[in-house]
């Protein structure tokens, strides 16, 4: 992959690229759309990959390739706007907050990132792009400067009020680990996952999502409501991480049954991330795979992000005995469920749901093999 996007490069451009970045995907163990909410992830870069190969021009503009798609574009740096190409967006949120300290550039990109399946394939554009600038221009920006400056890209230019999580996890990843982050106060730690025996499946339900189109905005809107009316009635909570499911159930009449659903699934979404950090220290596969059942059950009744379709796919996962758990991952509305099952069945496991999801849908399934892997940075 990496190979056909270097030399992608040199034909197109007819030089060879100074710098090439390699920028993950990740998966998220648990934590959705608890991130944008002050909240708390556990999300790890994977081994699926944008391959970023760039070199500085003195043009002021930015002449951009998307090998996979097989379309180009040009960004004069005096009019960077949206279009309505995604992936020029995604890029020119980058450039709009990058191009005054630099002369120009010409960049080449693919990888084998499924689009729309909630392994986070924008944050992975972004963060390799606004990588391989910093690196040509020699902006020493830091982990953090990047990630930001990606989210804001999502922000002004995909129209996706996400938050930080996705780029963090393609930032900071590192092989083998967790990232558990406190999206308040930015603070994280790794731990190192050993499975013992078991693997994690991401399956894809190939219902492609565009989060740009989805409620995902909508759901932010309302956690936002939610939680303002709880710094009403409780002066003492200025942020999520002040509310218990307890307290929740005692204000339950006073709160819209939409707005105390949403705040429902974030603080108990908030309190299965610290319970899965111990499950997977003290390696309890049954109470991980419990888990992550749990939190697909909050997705799909208390903040309505899932369809049919993974519902499915996590109902027949659990049908069989060796799967110890599933959920739907990333920004919902289709895309990937992620399961922990014993290594030895996980082909059985896989046929058997293949074709149950064919027989209902008329969908072929796609199995992506996953490792955790390291972060975003440069090849050479
Ligand atoms: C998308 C967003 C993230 C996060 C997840 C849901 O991936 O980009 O910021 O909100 O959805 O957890």
């Amino acid at each position: 992959m990496v190979e056909s996007v270097g030399s992608h490069f040199e034909e197109y451009f007819g030089k060879q690229a100074e710098a090439v970045i390699q920028s993950p995907g990740r998966i998220n163990i648990i934590g959705e759309h608890t991130d944008y909410n002050d909240g708390y992830v556990l999300p790890a870069a994977i081994d699926r990959y944008i391959y970023v190969a760039a070199s500085k021009n003195d043009d002021n503009k930015a002449r951009l390739n998307a090998v996979d798609l097989g379309e180009d574009h040009v960004t004069e740096f005096n009019s960077i706007e949206r279009t309505d190409r995604s992936w020029v967006n995604l890029i020119n949120g980058i450039l709009s907050q990058l191009s005054n300290r630099i002369g120009g550039v010409d960049l080449v990109f693919g990888g084998d990132i499924p689009l729309g399946a909630g392994v986070s394939s924008s944050a992975a554009i972004c963060c390799g792009v606004a990588t391989a600038i910093s690196e040509l221009y020699n902006l020493n920006l830091s982990k953090w400067d990047i990630a930001k400056i990606a989210q804001k890209s999502e922000h002004e230019f995909a129209l996706v009020q996400c938050g930080i999580m996705d780029q963090f996890a393609c930032m900071f990843g590192l092989t083998n680990h967790v990232l558990l982050l406190n999206c308040l106060t930015l603070e994280y730690e790794e731990s190192e996952v050993e499975l013992h025996g078991n693997r994690l499946l991401l399956i894809n339900s190939k219902v492609e999502h565009s989060l740009g189109d989805s409620d995902y905005n909508r759901r932010k809107e309302e956690s936002e409501e939610a939680i303002e009316a709880l710094k009403k009635l409780d002066d003492k909570i200025s942020s999520y991480q002040d509310v218990t499911a307890a307290h929740l159930e005692e204000v339950r009449e006073k709160l819209d049954p939409i707005l105390w659903k949403r705040a429902f699934h974030i603080v108990t979404e908030n309190e299965r991330v610290h319970e899965m950090r111990f499950a997977l220290k003290s390696k309890k596969q049954d109470q991980v795979g419990e888990l992550l059942n749990k939190s697909h059950h909050s997705l799909k009744e208390y903040y309505e992000v899932t369809c049919e379709e993974t519902d499915f796919l996590v109902d027949e996962l659990n049908k069989q005995g060796t799967v110890h758990g599933a959920r739907q991952l990333g920004g919902g509305f289709g895309g990937c469920v992620l399961a922990l099952v014993k290594d030895a069945d996980v082909y059985q496991v896989l046929k058997q749901v293949e074709i149950a999801y064919k027989k209902s849908f008329n969908i072929k399934l796609d199995n992506i093999p996953v490792k955790i892997s390291k972060g975003c940075h440069r090849i050479y």
